[in-house]
């Protein structure tokens, strides 16, 4: 497919580096096909990560990304999925490869500014959790 699904996390539109990012990402060449500012609740959070929930940082996942503020969106380029996760680099920003977002903004593996689908599988479930059809395109 070509399409993946993003969020900007807490940590960076708490930093204020919410359009940097965007700038990043849309000089990598992905097409914004749907986009929103919103927050979850703890609940959401849970849902959205629920494939982490036995995982031992499942809950401080679920605080962190339920903190503030995040930006939800699809974007489009060939190849999306790996493309946009080579965009963003390790989850650890410590092991981040320079130049990647997470390397540039992130401050650690667990606050690190973004999230990248990780199959054209899950983009698709997740951008549905979050996009109804009036609101893409
Ligand atoms: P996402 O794009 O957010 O899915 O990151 P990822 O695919 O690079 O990593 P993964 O799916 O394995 O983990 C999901 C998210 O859980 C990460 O992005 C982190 O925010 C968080 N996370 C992963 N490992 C740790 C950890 O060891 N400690 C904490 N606190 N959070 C972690
Ligand atoms: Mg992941």
């Amino acid at each position: 497919s070509n399409r993946t699904f993003t969020m900007i996390k807490p940590d960076a539109t708490r930093k204020g580096d919410t359009g940097a990012i965007l700038n990043h990402i849309v000089k990598a060449g992905f097409t914004v096909k749907a986009m929103k500012w919103t927050k979850l609740t703890a609940e959401q959070a849970g849902l959205f990560y629920e494939i982490h929930k036995e995982r031992p940082f499942y809950g401080e996942l679920v605080e962190f990304m339920s903190s503030g503020p995040i930006v939800a969106a699809i974007l489009e380029k060939e190849n999306a999925v790996a493309d946009f996760r080579k965009l963003i680099g390790a989850t650890n920003p410590a092991q981040a490869e320079e130049g990647t977002i997470r390397k540039l903004y992130a401050a650690s593996v667990g606050e690190n500014a973004v999230h990248g689908s990780d199959s054209d599988e899950n983009a698709a479930i997740e951008g549905d959790f979050f996009f109804s059809k009036l609101e893409r395109f």
